[in-house]
């Protein structure tokens, strides 16, 4: 056979539109099955369908035949052609096939069958090989275009915020310490303490837990700004709803207040659901089903009442709920499960903590919606939230999604610098660290406000995966930083 030369190269993506009709085209991609010697599927990640090349067995060497196996990945030639078979609409009749690269079957662990996700999860370097894990990072990946988008829109700069900090932003004390001190002979100063100021930076630094602080100089100076970045968490947390690292996305804007606030974090969300709901229609069909599927496994009680594009849908066309945390703890102190003492933690009076239990009782089972619990007690948020006149409360806001609980964490921040001042000074925080935090109250201060968002766990929300796990490519949780 001639080579074909000024042959176009192709993504499956586009063949499979069917406007190509009769052109001989090039595609390169992996094998996902290989039927009677005949039919290969091929995928290419450029959509969760494969395209269908039918190979001409009898002038394909037995030799050649016998390497074409799943994963195997493959140069093909050919001709795109109407199909006469049930399943799609065109296929390429193959010209020449070259492999590209052999998957031993006896090794290759990706084969055509019901991998469990747990399997999966440790084979994380190929599992975007199959149907799921290609369908959640297209997913992931249209999401993190349409925050870009959404934010570009609306007027936002895009800030890059430092990894490396010597700052705490959440106060929560829950940092991976970054250092190129000797761990097992480091400097000691005269009290015997870790001298570090022979570190690499002169001080203690930290893997940032929030870019918030240092994106709020800039809101005081760009007015409208986002972060994107990872983020990173020591908290000792092996839950489903639990990164080590994640990515975190930050809008701060200056001249907002809290209301401004809810309505700019209930517009994003609903802005990059619809998104999803308008671009990754193919993925969402298949992560539909997959659901579905996972669904059936559990008692009915236990099943949802909606599919997952109608739990898409519903976020976009339904208004959040915005409830007052005073009214929250009302509900919950009334409520079955709190007085027939089966919550974990039993909420008796106004001040606790709301546990994700709480959390997933007010918005699965009271509301039935997405819902914003703003007005915390000042005592369970950080330091750098705005009282309120009743001087125990503060203006903090969390959005609550079912499924999920806590997506979105966000304040009007404190303006006024004495009220700073004296909270960082209660709160026992080092105020030399924080100068030029407190700086920014001290000139041309105004109120101003920001929210920060989980991405995956909006990433679980709009495709119904269960797991943070399998929402990020290569997780970081707790005894775990493989790859
Ligand atoms: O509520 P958090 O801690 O808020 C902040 O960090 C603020 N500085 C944000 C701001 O106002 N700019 O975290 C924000 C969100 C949470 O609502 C949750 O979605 C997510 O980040 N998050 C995590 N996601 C995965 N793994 C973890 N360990 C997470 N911790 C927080
Ligand atoms: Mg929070």
């Amino acid at each position: 056979m001639q080579a074909h030369k000024n042959m176009k190269a192709y993504c499956v993506k586009d063949l499979l539109k069917g406007d190509l009709l009769l052109q001989e085209i090039s595609i390169k991609g992996w094998v996902r099955t290989f039927r009677s010697n005949r039919f290969v599927a091929l995928n290419d990640g450029s959509t969760i369908h494969n395209i269908q090349c039918v190979v001409d067995f009898e002038n394909t060497s037995e030799e050649t035949l016998k390497r074409i196996t799943t994963g195997a990945a493959l140069h093909i030639k050919g001709t795109l052609v109407e199909s006469s078979g049930k399943g799609q609409k065109v296929e390429i009749q193959v010209a020449e096939l070259d492999i590209l690269g052999d998957a031993h079957p006896d090794e290759y662990p990706i084969q055509p069958k019901k991998h469990s996700l747990e399997f999966l999860r440790e084979k994380a370097h190929l599992r975007t090989r199959t149907n799921t894990f290609g369908a959640v990072m297209r997913v992931r990946s249209a999401l993190s275009f349409a925050v870009h988008q959404y934010f570009h829109s609306n007027g936002f700069n895009y800030v890059n915020t430092p990894i490396i900090t010597g700052s705490d932003a959440e106060g929560a004390g829950e940092m991976f310490r970054v250092t190129t001190l000797d761990a097992q002979k480091p400097p000691l100063d005269e009290s015997g303490s870790i001298n570090y100021k022979e570190d690499f930076f002169g001080k203690e630094t930290n893997l940032t837990v929030s870019g918030q602080l240092e994106a709020e100089a800039y809101a005081m100076s760009l007015g409208k700004v986002y972060t994107f970045g990872p983020t990173f968490r020591a908290e000792n947390s092996n839950t489903s709803r639990h990164l080590a690292e994640f990515w975190m996305i930050e809008p701060e804007v200056a001249f907002m207040d809290l209301d401004g606030n809810m309505d700019l974090a209930e517009d994003f969300i609903k802005y990059v659901v619809g998104y999803v709901l308008e671009h990754c229609t193919d993925d969402l069909e298949f992560l539909e089903k997959r659901l579905l599927d996972e669904e059936k496994s559990k008692p009915q009680a236990e099943r949802s009442e909606m599919t997952l594009t109608e739990k898409l849908r519903f976020v976009v066309d339904n208004n959040f709920m915005r409830v007052s945390y005073t009214e929250a703890i009302d509900i919950l102190k009334n409520s079955k499960p709190n007085k027939k003492k089966k919550f974990q933690y039993p909420i008796d009076e106004w001040g606790a903590d709301l546990q994700s239990e709480h959390e997933r009782y007010l918005v699965e089972k009271h509301f039935k919606c997405p819902v914003i619990l703003f007005d915390y007690p000042a005592k369970i948020k950080a330091f750098y939230m705005r009282l309120n006149d009743d001087g125990k409360t503060v203006r903090a806001m969390d959005i609550l999604f079912p499924g999920i609980g806590e997506i979105v964490g966000g304040s009007q921040r404190e303006e006024r610098y004495d009220v700073l001042l004296e909270k960082v000074r209660t709160m026992g925080i080092d105020e030399k660290e924080l100068w030029w935090y407190l700086d920014l109250r001290k000139y041309g201060t105004a109120v101003h406000s920001g929210f920060g968002l989980g991405f995956e766990r909006l990433v679980l929300f709009a495709t119904g995966m269960t797991n943070i796990r399998d929402v990020i490519p290569f997780p970081r949780t707790p005894q775990n930083a493989e790859f």
